[in-house]
């Protein structure tokens, strides 16, 4: 386990950005697991500066993203289609082709969730998989309470998420209930997983996966066992550590 505290947001951003720009001019080809949620944010505007200085080509990269909402359209504005178009997508040459993200109308869900699986295994494995992390130790919507041998599957979100979450929508009534993720297993098997947490209001979780028992009560605390795994957080986020502090 590898942990990088850095100053602020904006270091952080800069720095996960520098690594995935390495693991693409290292292999152009790359699968690239991508996150949703206000924490990426920053780290796509700097993949979009790269590509709009030349200096970054996504073309043949293949991306698969953790989660959307169900059952909400692509359309929605906070669908998690629409915000990977938003925030990315739209502002590179990420071939349309290539990119995966959970269907949130799937009519037979088992059946999308098999193929989503499927899909991640025909390309060969996630290489890199970028992840936030929710204010209860959550992985993609791997909440409190999920197995962590699961795989992409349908689940309720846990009502501090809700809550978390309803920031984005007019009113928390608007949040969806449930979600289609991968499962704990799914992202476990990434090669190279980069955390990244900002804020107090992460740190108790990020304590509590880093410093606390493996516990399927805090999803993220699985990456402990992973062989290749990068923690980037920001001061207020490592607050509560004790050995990385
Ligand atoms: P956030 O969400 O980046 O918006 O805090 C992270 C998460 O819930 O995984």
């Amino acid at each position: 386990m590898k942990v990088i505290i850095k100053e602020n947001y904006d270091e952080l951003s800069k720095e996960t950005a520098k690594i995935i720009k390495e693991a693409i001019l290292t292999k152009p080809n790359l699968v690239l697991g991508l996150a949703t949620g206000s924490t990426p944010i920053g780290m796509y505007q700097e993949l979009i500066q790269m590509y709009e200085k030349g200096t970054l080509d996504f073309s043949k990269i293949t991306t698969f993203n953790l989660d959307e909402y169900f059952d909400i359209s692509t359309d929605h504005p906070q669908s998690y289609h629409y915000y990977m178009r938003k925030n990315l997508f739209d502002e590179t040459n990420i071939n349309p082709k290539n990119i995966y993200i959970p269907d949130g109308t799937a009519k037979n869900v088992k059946a999308f969730c098999r193929d989503y699986e499927r899909a991640i295994q025909e390309t060969g494995g996630i290489d890199l998989q970028i992840l936030g992390i929710g204010s209860d130790g959550h992985i993609g919507f791997n909440e409190p309470g999920t197995s962590l041998n699961s795989r992409t599957h349908l689940t309720k979100l846990a009502e501090s998420t809700i809550e978390d979450n309803s920031r984005f929508f007019e009113k928390k009534e608007d949040v969806p209930k449930s979600a289609i993720t991968m499962g704990v297993q799914t992202i476990f098997e990434a090669k190279k997983i980069i955390l990244l947490a900002s804020g107090e209001k992460k740190a108790e979780a990020i304590a509590k996966t880093l410093e606390g028992p493996i516990t399927p009560q805090i999803t993220a605390s699985v990456l402990q066992q992973h062989p290749n795994v990068i923690f980037i957080l920001d001061k207020k986020a490592a607050s509560k550590l004790k050995k990385y502090g």
